[in-house]
């Protein structure tokens, strides 16, 4: 297999530097969600979309995961505007997508529609509960969407790793100027523990290049902030992965938390980004107890591998057995629970809060200490914050 051929055939580029909006007056105020959104509309990540969902796709896609043209596709993307904004928008007008003042995008507004937003809910994140964070976000968000092609005429500040954003166009080109013909992608909102890395390094026995591609993106308040995850994956990459089979680049993707139907989003999109492969683990996505442990990787079993155009990688719940001296998986470690170390991503996030280390068969020293420092760091800068408030 060669580098992968992007979901629907051609790769999606509506980004337009040169563009001119000055002459355009009626404008779309963007959440941090749509203006991620519309960058990786517009950079193709999200090919075959050009634009914001309109309603026939909207609806396919809830209902039966694929585009109205019939291509698979299972999170909407949508432009979410107030009453009082859809109001003022003609059908047929360019509008600005501005965030903050700056402008971003011009969409061309082809549709308005209200939808259900509860079966909404229900079809995709398979709950109505307001405690899931994507079912919160969804009910939170303003009610009429807007459909239509859009243009990035601005790219959006990349802060402090703007190296490590790169467009689809980009990374293809790299992996083929690195001679790999197979590559896997990885999606993560976490750090890298010593599971994440086995999974990883399985895979890569098998192919020539891994594509480290944490989300960057919206996540919710209690997940551990993209800039101590990126320190922390440079000290690992440093230390235990051979640089010349690694390649890390962000995701700046919002975390929907939809478990199953992100899954099978997240690895048409690493398509996109020229993976052939992509790894599923245990409750990929998922959050709280909302989806089961397998969902994620069941939900594929509808399609073929030939219209999905990515192989998927599936891997059982791994984990560190004392007894094996290794790192397993049901699959290969014969031992009971209490020869295995187990922790939460919950319990974890508390002992890294309080300063206490998880034990180096759970992750690496390495990026244990730069999380410490990083969340410590963090809540000094947010208490500083506060009290200057
Ligand atoms: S998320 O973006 O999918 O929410 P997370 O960091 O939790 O991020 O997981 C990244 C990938 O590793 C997912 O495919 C997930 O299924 C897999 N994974 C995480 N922990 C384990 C584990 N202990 N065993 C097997 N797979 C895992």
């Amino acid at each position: 297999m060669s580098i992968n051929r992007p979901h629907g055939g051609t790769l999606v580029n509506r980004i337009d530097l040169n563009a001119d909006y000055t002459t355009l007056h009626q404008e779309i105020e963007l959440d941090n969600t749509a203006l991620s959104d519309l960058e990786l509309i517009a950079n193709g990540a999200y090919s075959p979309l050009a634009g914001f969902m309109g309603e026939a796709d909207y609806q396919s896609v809830v209902r039966n995961m694929r585009l109205a043209g019939g291509d698979i596709w299972s999170l909407p993307i949508t432009l979410p505007v107030t009453e009082e904004t859809a109001e003022r928008l003609n059908l047929g007008d360019p509008v600005k997508l501005v965030q903050n003042g700056v402008v971003y995008g011009v969409i061309e507004v082809e549709e308005k529609y209200r939808t259900d937003k509860k079966l909404e809910a229900e079809l995709v994140y398979r709950t109505t509960d307001s405690a899931h964070p994507g079912v919160k976000n969804l009910l939170e968000r303003p009610d009429v969407y807007v459909g239509g092609p859009i243009k990035l005429v601005n790219r959006p500040d990349k802060g402090t790793f703007a190296d490590y954003y790169l467009d689809p166009a980009e990374t293809r080109s790299l992996f083929a100027q690195r001679g790999w013909t197979s590559v896997v992608g990885f999606q993560t909102r976490n750090p890298v523990h010593r599971a994440h890395e086995y999974i990883q390094k399985s895979a890569l026995e098998i192919v020539d290049g891994l594509f480290l591609n944490p989300l960057v993106g919206e996540t919710k308040a209690d997940d551990i902030p993209a800039e101590v995850r990126m320190e922390s994956y440079h000290a690992l990459l440093q230390s235990y992965y051979p640089e010349d089979r690694v390649f890390l680049a962000v995701f700046p993707a919002a975390m929907r938390y939809a478990g199953p139907r992100e899954a099978v989003f997240h690895a048409l999109v690493r398509k996109n980004f020229g993976c052939t492969h992509f790894i599923v683990g245990r409750d990929h996505a998922g959050v709280g107890n909302y989806y089961g442990t397998y969902d994620a990787q069941r939900i594929f079993g509808q399609f073929t591998e030939e219209e999905l155009g990515i192989v998927l990688l599936f891997f059982e719940n791994s984990f560190y057995c004392n007894k094996c001296g290794n790192m397993a998986s049901t699959k290969t470690c014969p031992h009971a629970a209490q020869d295995r170390v187990a922790l939460s991503g919950t319990k974890v996030r508390e002992m890294l809060s309080r300063g206490e280390a998880p034990p180096p068969e759970f992750s690496r020293k390495e990026v244990v200490d730069v999380l410490i420092r990083g969340l410590r760091e963090k809540s000094a800068d947010h208490r500083d914050s506060v009290a200057s408030i």
